[in-house]
């Protein structure tokens, strides 16, 4: 990859997440030492059209935070909630505010929206991930391509 360029990973149309809620993907990504490792990650689509990504795994004992009921929020949909033991987070941080990880982060995962698609950027993603997706069935994270970064 030509220095000054970063790859980024188109994972989903941006409009396939509606405002308010929050979409899971299963993908599988290339670690520093070169093996494939699932990568189980979801975006957060606010409604003031805000996107966040993060690990989909809860800090307090790694469980997915839609375990359970399948949804990521708390009953106000104000924070983001673990389905095992409801420890909550701010959806723009990824803090934990309650619950028994409380002060722990959310790993955060980079995403940006180039021409309409949620695209990761910082991972190297494995282009064939064994199928659709195990919660949405949606099968899209195929598609790579790179962007230029030009400083200021
Ligand atoms: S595993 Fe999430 S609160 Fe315990």
């Amino acid at each position: 990859m030509p220095a000054g360029t970063v790859e980024v990973f188109v994972v989903c149309a941006a409009t396939s997440i509606e405002p308010g809620s929050a979409k899971a993907f299963s993908l599988s990504r290339v670690d520093a030492e070169g093996q494939i490792r699932p990568f189980a990650i979801f975006i957060v689509r606010t409604l003031a059209d805000g996107y966040f990504g993060y690990v989909n795994a809860c800090p307090h004992q790694g469980s997915w935070l839609n375990f359970g009921a399948g949804t990521f929020f708390a009953a106000d949909r104000r924070l983001l909630e673990c389905g095992r033991h409801q420890a909550k987070f701010e959806i723009e941080t990824g803090l934990c505010v309650a619950g028994p990880c409380k002060g722990e982060n959310l790993e955060p995962v980079a995403i940006v929206v180039i021409d309409g698609e949620l695209c990761l950027c910082g991972v190297t993603l494995v282009e064939d991930h064994g199928g659709p997706d195990p919660f949405s069935g949606v099968d899209d994270a195929d598609e790579t391509m790179e962007i230029m970064i030009h400083p200021d």
